[in-house]
């Protein structure tokens, strides 16, 4: 089936195209198995993860310049350096700690990081990986066995998160890739944005909310304060709850580092933010249509960090801090990361500088991302979150 694309996006080269092809073939399977339609959480998990097809699933360049977005630890090694001193600082107050990382990537975090713990001899008693998408494990198996070849000892790839361990999880850019549900709010009641197949490729039909999704976006505007006007648009990620439960049950002392692009649930819901905040990515163009391109676009939302912090609390963590990337890269350590640089080569200098700039600047990375701590345990916050903690505007 044709699949239309917004004009100003470039064409896939023809394995891709082909590529897509099979995905939508998929998941017209999947709603013609459901009855004619899969709600849009459905849709996301099956574009972004059915196994061997979805976008994380399959084994396209995703990361870095010849992909199609850039993470933090891919602009730069500062960034991974930072979370290494946090993490030396929970590992300190927690005997034989491990390091647990949700959503590895390509392994440049956890590179890095091992990296850095080694120069600050303080390395964890072992690195745990869990990630989703067999392809991208391969990729972090080769990338890690090349880049800290005498570390890989310490490496290990679960497939379910641990019992319970002591140390540091780290998850960035995971929340933002979790399924959520679209809901239309009508002056009759809440709606929901299911996907179907249409003549030109995937449509959107609107039906009754599930009681779920009904109860959740009700309760949104029950905290806010408002009823939504007809035709607003947004998400709500039902699958938060389950996966911060998840963070908890694997850990029993320590303190959990998130990592994303959000704002507090009263920004997320704010009247002008009237067609929510899934954004979709391919050959660094954003655009809004989640439809076309499935399995080779990403597909991903910005995160209600108020509703990160609920889930965590009823979870059984405290919420440590949350602050902008900016001011915890400067609080964390950025200045110590810097040392050297006047004895690089201009070059050198040129480049970190572009690097800093990117994770640091407010119309960059430096406002929109944001760092939350998660702790359990008589554990103290890692110092990233001593100079701007923006907890209470949660
Ligand atoms: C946007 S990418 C970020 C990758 C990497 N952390 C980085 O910053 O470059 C999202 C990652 O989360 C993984 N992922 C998604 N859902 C997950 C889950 N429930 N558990 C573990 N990993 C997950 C994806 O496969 C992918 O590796």
């Amino acid at each position: 089936m044709p699949h239309d694309q917004p004009p100003s996006l470039p064409a896939p080269d023809a394995t891709s195209a082909a590529h897509s092809e099979r995905v939508a073939a998929y998941i017209c399977e999947r709603i013609s198995a459901a009855g004619g339609r899969v709600s849009f959480a459905e849709f996301m998990q099956h574009a972004l993860y059915a196994p061997g097809l979805g976008y994380y699933a399959a084994g396209s360049t995703k990361f870095g310049e010849a992909g199609d977005f850039i993470t933090a630890p891919e602009v730069s090694s500062v960034f991974g350096g930072v979370v290494a001193r946090q993490c030396a600082e929970v590992l300190a107050q927690t005997d034989g700690g491990e390091i647990l990382e949700y959503g590895a990537g390509s392994g440049k975090l956890a590179a890095d990081v091992l990296t850095a713990l080694r120069g600050l001899d303080a390395l964890p008693s072992a690195y745990n990986i869990l990630e989703v998408s067999a392809d991208l494990r391969e990729r972090q198996e080769a990338s890690l066995r090349e880049r800290v070849p005498d570390l890989t000892g310490l490496i290990t790839w679960l497939d379910a998160p641990p019992a319970a361990s002591r140390g540091v999880i780290l998850a960035n850019e995971v929340l933002d890739a979790l399924p959520v549900e679209r809901f239309v709010r009508r002056d009759t009641g809440v709606m929901q944005q299911c996907v179907t197949e249409g003549p030109g490729g995937f449509e959107f039909v609107e039906t009754a909310a599930s009681a779920r999704l009904a109860s959740a976006v009700e309760a949104i505007e029950d905290e806010v304060g408002v009823q939504f006007p007809d035709g607003f648009i947004s998400e709500v990620s039902l699958a938060v709850g389950d996966w911060i439960a998840g963070l908890s049950a694997a850990l029993d002392e320590g303190v959990v580092l998130l990592f994303d692009y959000g704002v507090s649930r009263r920004e997320y819901y704010a009247a002008e933010r009237s067609d929510g905040w899934l954004r979709c990515h391919f050959r660094h163009h954003a655009h809004n249509n989640p439809l076309v391109l499935p399995g080779i676009q990403d597909l991903t939302t910005w995160v209600d960090f108020t509703a990160v912090a609920e889930a965590a609390v009823a979870a059984g963590f405290e919420i440590g801090g949350y602050s902008a990337q900016a001011q915890f890269l400067m609080a964390g350590g950025l200045e110590a990361e810097m040392q050297g640089f006047a004895e690089l080569a201009l070059e050198e200098q040129l480049e970190l500088s572009r690097q800093v700039k990117t994770l640091t600047l407010p119309g960059e990375m430096g406002e929109h991302f944001k760092c939350m701590a998660l702790q359990k345990g008589a554990i103290a916050t890692p110092p990233g979150f001593s100079l701007a903690d923006r907890t209470h505007v949660l």
